[in-house]
């Protein structure tokens, strides 16, 4: 039997590991699952190792691509929301490839519905990553549980440049319109302090104060 050395299994463990995430990536692609792009992945990996944050919560899980990328970068435990039960499906396979099925959690449910499945569980951070005319009300119900200190990300705060685009869908506009809002709840909040990034989809960081 050839010998190798920890070094090289880990190098090895890692292409694994890297070979996979790629199949998650091109799976997305093929079913055009609205995964977070690559900009606003790297703002998430600065993010989580700069505040090292010990407990996550994410709604909008997918695939559960951001999800194993925060527990990776962080050694966070992540939990993740996701109504869908194909996407549920699909992130449940993928976390389990990745052997992360002790650090991500994912709750299959829509997240305004959730009664006690996260009670006891307070959050260092939160990143918010579905239905966007949503984001004010899981703002409001999941902050509940945000330590103090804690922060909130939200991506697609640009919304593919539709945010000042002239718009002839009614649905879309009052789309962008629940988007606008929440800009002005976010930035207008004196319980943090929010700031926008015009990198990805547009991140927004919310510290609470
Ligand atoms: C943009 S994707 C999430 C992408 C994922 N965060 C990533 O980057 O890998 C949004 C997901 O949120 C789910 N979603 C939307 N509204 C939801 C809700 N109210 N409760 C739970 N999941 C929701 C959708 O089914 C979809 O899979």
């Amino acid at each position: 039997m050839v010998e190798i050395s920890d070094e090289e299994r880990n190098v090895l463990l890692n292409l694994k590991f890297d070979d996979y995430v790629e199949t998650m990536r091109d799976y997305a692609k093929e079913h055009n699952v609205p995964i977070i792009q690559d900009e606003g992945l790297a703002f998430l990996k600065a993010i989580v190792k700069l505040y090292k944050p010990k407990r996550i919560l994410e709604i909008g899980c997918a695939i559960g691509y951001s999800s194993s990328m925060m527990s990776i970068y962080s050694d966070a435990e992540v939990y993740t929301i996701e109504r869908d039960p194909i996407m549920y499906e699909q992130a449940c396979k993928n976390i389990k490839a990745l052997g992360l099925e002790n650090k991500v959690h994912i709750i299959f449910k829509d997240a305004l519905e959730i009664t006690n499945e996260l009670d006891g569980l307070d959050f260092d951070m939160i990143f918010i990553d579905a239905a966007k005319g949503q984001y004010t009300k899981f703002f409001q119900k999941f902050t509940t549980q945000l330590k103090d200190k804690g922060i909130v990300v939200t991506d697609n705060m640009l919304f593919h440049g539709f945010l000042d685009a002239e718009i002839h869908s009614r649905n879309l506009r009052q789309l962008v319109g629940k988007l606008k809002k929440y800009h002005e709840f976010l930035l207008t909040n004196p319980d943090y302090d929010t700031s926008i990034y015009n990198l990805g989809d547009g991140m927004a960081l919310s510290i609470k104060k």
